[in-house]
């Protein structure tokens, strides 16, 4: 059985480096598995792809769509017309699409109008906000797939409230943490910890990338300053995403405590949340990484599609007004912050779980 792997942007390259080891170990134990990778180009920098498949040992893609930047129509048409070729040209017997990101949608619908089934890695999570780009991907992409491989038990009930089959649902647990776990014993030391002199739990990792909170100016102005004044003069390590980057060019702000930093590799940036007094996020995936670790997050949104990081884990959502940032840090510096627990077959073993599906759906 032929499957054709996508991986369109940096939140991918996590979820599938895992699958693919599974793949190899099951077809070089004698199974009809086999692959082929097709990488969308949606993220295309060193720094937002390149670097993730040398850490995470993802082989080179058999294929490039290089689509690159573009709005959300520029980049689902260019997926949707070069996928299509790409499927034309080396039929698969199934396609295997991880997450929520733009080439996740875009090649579940090239695929499914070629009568090619779809597996969806991370199916069923949804965070009720259709004003995300993710949210209308996530519910394009589970209303026409196949197979729905789920993270937890509340996405599989998402997923039947639509009307999908219960047997089409198989509740595995999460690739993106196979993936935290097989790494923890060879992360990386990055370069800002000896240039600002770090030490354990004395400093925060904050990322910001939504256009939410970093669209408009003033307002990234204002949650950035909140956390300049707020941290008890800790300082605050901050990897900045291109977008953000971009908006931030444009103003005057300065902080001596806030340390930008390019996007950092995925061993250097784990290292540096694991080791941190907390996080301050708009991601959905740093969420699930902070849980598992035990680290302390604040989610600047109003929903998650995520929401057993809350109930289970370590994470609150404080919401997109940057004056809620100021409660939370002074709760965190109190030492009041809750510690949470593991969500159910966040294991490591994830992939292994889906890789015995396929081998039964190949029989
Ligand atoms: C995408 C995903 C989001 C994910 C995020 C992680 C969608 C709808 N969104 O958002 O879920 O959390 O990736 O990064 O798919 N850029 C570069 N180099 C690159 C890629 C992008 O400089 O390699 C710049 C471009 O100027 C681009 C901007 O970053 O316009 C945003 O990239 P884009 O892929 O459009 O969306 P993200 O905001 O990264």
């Amino acid at each position: 059985m032929l499957i054709t792997l996508v991986a369109g942007a940096r939140p991918n390259f996590m979820k599938i480096a895992p699958i693919i080891r599974a793949i190899e170990k099951s077809s070089s134990n004698g199974s009809i598995l086999r692959y082929r990778l097709v990488h969308t180009g949606q993220h295309y920098d060193k720094n937002m792809s390149g670097q993730f498949f040398d850490q995470l040992q993802i082989p080179t893609p058999h294929a490039n769509l290089e689509v690159g930047s573009g709005t959300q129509a520029e980049q689902t048409a260019g997926i949707l017309i070069a996928f299509e070729k790409e499927l034309i040209s080396n039929k698969p017997d199934m396609v295997i699409v991880v997450g929520d990101v733009t080439s996740t949608m875009a090649c579940t619908i090239a695929a499914k109008k070629l009568c090619i089934p779809v597996a969806h890695v991370e199916a069923g999570i949804r965070s009720w906000d259709i004003t995300m780009p993710e949210e209308i991907n996530r519910m394009v992409t589970d209303s026409i797939a196949d197979w729905f491989y789920t993270t937890t038990e509340e996405a599989g009930t998402n997923l039947r409230n639509t009307g999908i089959k219960p047997e089409k649902i198989v509740f595995v647990g999460n690739t993106m943490i196979d993936t935290l776990y097989a790494n923890l014993h060879r992360l990386i030391k990055p370069q800002i910890w000896d240039d600002v002199q770090l030490s354990s739990g004395e400093y925060l990792v904050a990322t910001l990338h939504r256009p939410s909170n970093v669209d408009d100016p003033q307002r990234l102005i204002q949650l950035l300053s909140i956390l300049r004044d707020n941290t008890n003069g800790k300082p605050i390590i901050f990897p900045i995403h291109p977008r953000t980057a971009k908006m931030l060019s444009g103003t005057s702000f300065k902080a001596d405590n806030i340390h930008f930093l390019e996007p950092l590799g995925y061993l250097e940036f784990v290292y540096l949340v694991k080791n941190s007094k907390g996080v301050i996020t708009d991601s959905g995936g740093i969420t699930e990484e902070t849980t598992v670790l035990g680290i302390p997050c604040i989610t600047l949104r109003d929903s998650t599609e995520r929401p057993e990081t809350v109930a289970i884990g370590t994470n609150e959502l404080i919401g997109t007004n940057p004056t809620a940032l100021l409660p939370a840090l002074e709760k965190l510096f109190k030492g009041n912050w809750k510690s949470g627990d593991i969500p159910p077959l966040w294991d490591g073993h994830t992939s292994d779980r889906i890789v015995k599906h396929l081998e039964l759906l190949s029989k």
